[in-house]
């Protein structure tokens, strides 16, 4: 049986609110710190600055609209997770932050001097529709920037996790299906996605990051508690399987060892454009 898109699409979103909310804590503890190095490059490449109306869009714990107010900026954050939009409206009070879902920006046309969206154009069932949104509410001349994960060929960390799923256990688990993971981190397939809206000046560039655990066997535990799709994915192996991952991944981890814990490389495409 071939399930309905709008069917699908519903459960996947249900299931990645309530898990984003149930992980909040956790993400903005561990994974925040990681996406977050990239903050000022996104912010750099929209021209944020004093008095700059910015919408951060799947805002998460608000590290980005931070980072945003910091310069300045006049800022709103909208994310559909609320223990997210709660910790980010402790983290910046200065920003007005709307629990919302990018498919269905709550809104006027022309609002926005830019619009960011950090990590989150992988999370959503239909992103032709949310990047369509995030057009509509910039004014033109505005500037759009997204960032997406590069595939696990330019990115050791997503390579370890993932291979080691494959290599050990299974990717094909009982969770609503979502979108593809690595898109957007394709240079040709994300300035396709941004042309066909109607973008121009569209420009993408693959821009480095790590992640840092004290040891590595801190890896699974930390991402099983703080992620929205590899966490439970993890989870949900056999006993054996996870062990057999585990040792993969700790096995893996400890060749990026260093004296200040473990530091496994990986990588964003970032990518920007213009409204005309
Ligand atoms: C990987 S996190 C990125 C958070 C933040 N931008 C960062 O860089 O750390 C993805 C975020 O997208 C949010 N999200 C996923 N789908 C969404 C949707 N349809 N509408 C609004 N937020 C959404 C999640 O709640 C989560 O906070």
């Amino acid at each position: 049986m071939t399930l309905d898109p709008i069917v699908t699409h519903e459960a996947f979103k249900e299931f990645e609110r309530d898990r984003f909310s149930d992980v909040a804590q956790g993400y903005d503890r561990a994974i925040a710190v990681v996406t977050s190095q990239v903050n000022e490059a996104i912010l750099d490449a929209v021209g944020a600055k004093c008095g700059l109306r910015l919408l951060d869009v799947a805002c998460g714990t608000g590290w980005l609209s931070a980072a945003a107010v910091k310069r300045e900026a006049i800022v709103t954050g909208l994310d559909f997770a609320e223990n997210m939009v709660a910790i980010a409206r402790v983290r910046c009070p200065k920003a007005q932050f709307h629990n919302g879902d990018a498919e269905n920006l709550p809104f006027q046309s022309s609002q926005f001097d830019a619009v960011v969206c950090s990590l989150g154009i992988l999370h959503f069932p239909n992103p032709e529709r949310a990047l369509a949104e995030s057009f509509r509410v910039l004014k033109p001349g505005g500037r759009y920037a997204l960032t997406c994960w590069t595939p696990p060929t330019r990115n050791p960390f997503m390579a370890l996790i993932l291979g080691s799923v494959q290599t050990y256990g299974s990717t094909d688990v009982n969770l609503p299906p979502g979108p593809p993971l690595f898109r957007f981190g394709n240079p040709t397939e994300c300035t396709r996605f941004l042309s066909a809206e109607g973008f121009t000046e569209v420009s993408v560039a693959e821009l480095p990051m790590k992640w840092t655990f004290s040891t590595p066997e801190d890896v699974m535990p930390t991402v099983v508690v703080s992620t929205a799709r590899l966490g439970p994915m993890l989870a949900m192996q056999t006993d054996e399987q996870r062990r057999n991952i585990e040792n993969a991944i700790i096995k893996g981890a400890s060749e990026y060892a260093t004296d200040r814990g473990v530091e496994i490389p990986a990588s964003v495409m970032l990518a920007v454009a213009r409204k005309p």
